[in-house]
């Protein structure tokens, strides 16, 4: 692999504009973090209540459970922003990946003090797609549940569908059967159909006088049978573990039991991460040659500005090395390989408008990743391919679905990161959330949507006035039109309202980019190899 040569001169009052814009982007990106940690309204009030029932802060628990000084990938921090009133991001769940005797484990913690941790449509969005993470990356699964079940006025968009609640049993169920761990420790209320989260578990701690689980609460059981019964008695930890057995292990306090939930997973025979079967070549690693922080001044602070994916890709990978694939040819998108984190990579790139050349070009650098068995990174900012007559002549849409059946049928792990624009079909042929990345990051300046804001105003405007069949319109209508399409598509493009709705696992800052991404790749190099798929049909 040759040092990729950076153009960049930090010194330029370009890339000062630049970093300006993007520290701005960061400390927001932060602020809103902080939000989901302490903030919103009442939120003081329920911690406080939190903490004099003896409860522990929802993060300080999964620090309690993972290993010293390990770091720990939380996902979808911001699901939920803005979407329902008084609830501050994160939906009140938090999901990620964390190590235990350096085993990895999914997390799935309810965080009590939003809404009594009940789950909001966008919490059971997060809780399954994290259980949906843990399938294909062969990670157990552990629940820490504190949480009041269903959030009832919310209990359509919540209960009935595929990935419902309903979903989230499933795949718990299955995914004890394929032997992946589901580990529960009862912190909370588990009520109704939460109760089905410890039940289906292959091992479940209760946390005596905090913990409880039953299929009816005592307001129920009143109004069904008139029974008037105390919480601890009708679903404590003492009645499930000693005479219910629907719990196996009591503790008298949190730690007690994040002790325990330690020592059972000494025994659940998984696989650690430095026991990686090494299907997945890994050389030693080293930073890149280039500060990563560059990157704040190297994406345009204006988006009409391009910048080069090669300098991206200089401060992502090891010692800034890289083997360009067919570098003179479709050169709107970049190809190669790399390393991260010592984990061989093949890198996707775009740097522009997808043009036949670089579509084909990148159909035939995914086949043979695909064929030597090396992981897939997709850098996403296009546009999208290329329109027009001559495109079209030329095949565009014949060129542009190979490279999306290619990334569709692609089996080794593929992992997508939005750094700039996520436009059009370049979001499917770049491995958007459709083509099932292992993990999808997003930087906090990428835009997604079928169309920029601005080619859509020019577009859904013509439309609309060609709908009108010739009716008189004023200047100024067309252009209250106009501005009305293009808000709507500025607010639909966000990545806010993207990370909100899970289109994404999260917004990352740029700088962390290379970590999370290292992460994910000794995830998959600890599984086997994954099987090979059908083969390729292209349509030439
Ligand atoms: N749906 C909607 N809101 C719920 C909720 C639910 N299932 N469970 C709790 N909440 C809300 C409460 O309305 C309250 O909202 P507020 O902060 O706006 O006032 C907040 O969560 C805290 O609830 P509260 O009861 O004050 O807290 P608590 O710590 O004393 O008790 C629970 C927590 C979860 C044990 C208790 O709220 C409870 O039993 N909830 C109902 C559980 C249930 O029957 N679920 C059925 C699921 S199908």
């Amino acid at each position: 692999m040759r040092p990729i040569e950076s153009r960049i001169d930090p010194g330029s009052s370009a890339f000062a504009t630049n970093r300006d814009a993007y520290q701005a982007l960061v400390e927001t990106l932060r602020a809103r973090e902080q939000e989901g940690i302490h903030g919103g309204p009442g939120r003081a009030r329920s911690i406080e209540r939190h903490h004099s029932r003896g409860k522990i802060m929802v993060r300080d628990r999964i620090d309690c459970v993972i290993d010293e000084g390990t770091p720990f990938l939380e996902l979808s921090s911001l699901a939920g922003f803005e979407q329902y009133d008084g609830v501050p991001p994160g939906a009140g769940i938090v999901t990620g990946v964390g190590l235990v005797h350096d085993v990895p484990y999914m997390f799935i913690a309810n965080d009590a003090t939003v809404k009594g941790g009940s789950l909001l449509p966008m919490s059971i969005k997060k809780h399954v797609r994290a259980q949906e993470i843990a399938e294909h990356n062969g990670l157990g699964t552990i629940y820490l549940v504190d949480s009041g079940g269903a959030f009832l006025p919310l209990q359509d968009e919540i209960f009935p569908d595929k990935d419902h609640f309903g979903g989230s049993f499933y795949r718990q169920a299955r995914m004890s059967a394929m032997g992946l761990p589901q580990l529960s420790v009862v912190l909370g209320g588990c009520t109704a159909g939460g109760a089905y989260v410890p039940a289906l578990s292959d091992e479940v701690i209760m946390v005596d006088g905090i913990g409880r689980i039953y299929l009816g609460g005592p307001p129920i059981v009143k109004a069904a049978l008139g029974e008037i019964v105390e919480p601890d008695d009708l679903g404590g930890a003492v009645l499930h573990t000693r005479t219910s057995g629907v719990s196996d292990y009591i503790a008298s306090t949190e730690r007690e039991a994040y002790g325990r939930l330690r020592e059972l997973c000494l025994a659940t025979n998984q696989r650690r991460m430095s026991d990686a079967p090494g299907w997945l070549d890994c050389a030693k690693p080293e930073p890149p040659a280039f500060d990563p922080a560059e990157l704040y001044g190297i994406v345009s602070a204006d988006d009409r500005i391009p910048f080069d994916a090669r300098e991206i890709i200089a401060r992502v990978v090891d010692g800034s090395n890289f083997s360009a694939f067919k570098p003179e040819w479709g050169e709107s998108i970049v190809c190669g390989y790399a390393r991260i984190w010592g984990h061989l990579v093949g890198v996707i790139a775009n740097n522009g408008i997808i043009f036949s050349d670089s579509a084909l070009k990148a159909t035939h650098f995914i086949e043979l990743c695909e064929q030597r068995r090396v992981p897939l990174l997709f850098l996403q900012n296009t546009s999208g391919y290329m329109v027009g007559r001559d495109s079209e002549a030329a095949g565009i849409a014949k060129h542009g679905a190979k490279m999306v059946a290619a990334v569709a049928n692609a089996t080794v792990p593929k992992y997508t990161v939005h750094i700039g624009g996520s436009y059009g079909a370049g979001n499917y042929g770049m491995c958007g959330r459709g083509f099932n990345p292992r993990f999808l990051f997003a930087w906090p300046n990428s835009r997604i949507a079928t169309m920029s804001a601005e080619t859509a105003q020019t577009v859904l405007v013509d439309i609309r006035l060609a709908g009108m069949k010739g009716a008189e319109t004023t200047e100024e209508q067309v252009e209250a039109l106009r501005r009305e399409v293009a808000d709507q598509y500025e607010t639909h493009s966000d990545p806010y309202y993207a990370t909100s709705r899970l289109w994404d696992d999260g917004l990352i800052d740029p700088v962390h980019t290379r970590d999370a991404l290292g992460l994910c790749l000794s995830l998959a190099a600890r599984q086997d190899e994954p099987s090979r798929g059908p083969g390729l049909v292209y349509r030439m």
